[in-house]
């Protein structure tokens, strides 16, 4: 490489690469989609901020200053979730990054337990609304040359931990959806990754694990701590950035103090 070769980076890089780029951060109403939306926000980003009830939604999304919208849709229902995603388009003009990060566990349910209603919900909550966001999304990001970065998990590698089977699977096809989707949108310039995310205290955990396992969980973190929203979001604003990232795709980035265990 001579010298002439040698690429420039910016001390601003991260501001042009995102100023005014059309942002649409699903489940961001809090945690980790909300770390995520006040980082693109935060960078000039135009963002749309997402959950089920829209009154709390707007209150979020003034907290992170101008240009940032609340919208709001139950993504168990596939109308609902291609409504939202066409209303970001509308409102933003377009979109260059589309962020898939909305779910839950919806609740830890043995085998034996598990009602095709159960079974039903976590398929179209967890896998199915990244498939709807992001066909509903395509013409959009066709014409910007978008990234789309998934939210999978570690149980989605691990299996998860008791009750959590459905949750779990639903969270490795958020991975593979994205190698997937990658070598189909690459002739288009669509990049689309993923962000595996370990044990980040966040409500999730408040709903599904208790203090102690929480603690046991943290003690084994070779980083001897869980994962904090924020500490996720640096993973999501890389693999969005075509500067950083512009010749990954595919990908998961494992986001987890070197958990490789639940
Ligand atoms: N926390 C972890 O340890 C962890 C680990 C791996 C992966 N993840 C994944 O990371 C993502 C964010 O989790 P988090 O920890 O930040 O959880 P969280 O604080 O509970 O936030 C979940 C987000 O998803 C939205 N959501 C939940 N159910 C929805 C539905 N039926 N329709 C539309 N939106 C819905 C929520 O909106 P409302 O405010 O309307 O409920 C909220 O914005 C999820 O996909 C989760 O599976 C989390």
């Amino acid at each position: 490489m001579t010298a002439t070769e040698i690429d420039t980076w910016p001390a601003d890089l991260l501001a042009q690469e995102f100023r005014d780029k059309r942002v649409l951060v699903t489940g961001s109403s809090r945690g980790i989609g909300a770390a995520v939306a006040a980082a693109f926000a935060q960078l000039g980003a135009r963002v749309a901020i997402h959950g089920r009830d829209l009154a709390a939604v707007d209150a979020v999304a003034a907290g992170m200053g101008d240009g940032v919208i609340g919208l709001a849709g139950d993504f168990a229902d596939k109308g609902q979730t291609r409504a939202v995603v066409e209303q970001a388009i509308d409102r933003l003009g377009g979109l260059d990054v589309l962020v898939n990060n909305a779910g839950t566990m919806l609740g830890r349910v043995a085998l034996a337990d598990i009602d095709d209603g159960f079974l039903q919900e976590q398929f179209d909550l967890n896998a199915a609304s990244a498939v709807v966001a992001s066909r509903s999304a395509l013409p959009a990001l066709i014409a910007s040359r978008g990234a789309i970065v998934n939210t999978g998990s570690i149980s989605g590698r691990t299996g998860g931990s008791a009750g959590s089977s459905l949750y779990s699977a639903a969270k490795a096809f958020q991975a593979s959806l994205a190698r997937s989707l990658a070598t189909e949108l690459a002739p288009h310039g669509i990049r689309v990754n993923a962000v595996s995310p370990g044990t980040i205290d966040t409500d999730f955990h408040q709903r599904y694990s208790t203090a102690d396992k929480l603690a046991q969980t943290a003690a084994r973190i070779p980083l001897k701590r869980l994962g904090r929203a924020e500490d996720c979001v640096g993973a999501y604003l890389f693999l969005a950035s075509n500067r950083l990232a512009g010749y990954i795709t595919g990908q998961t980035i494992e986001v987890n103090g070197g958990q490789y265990y639940n």
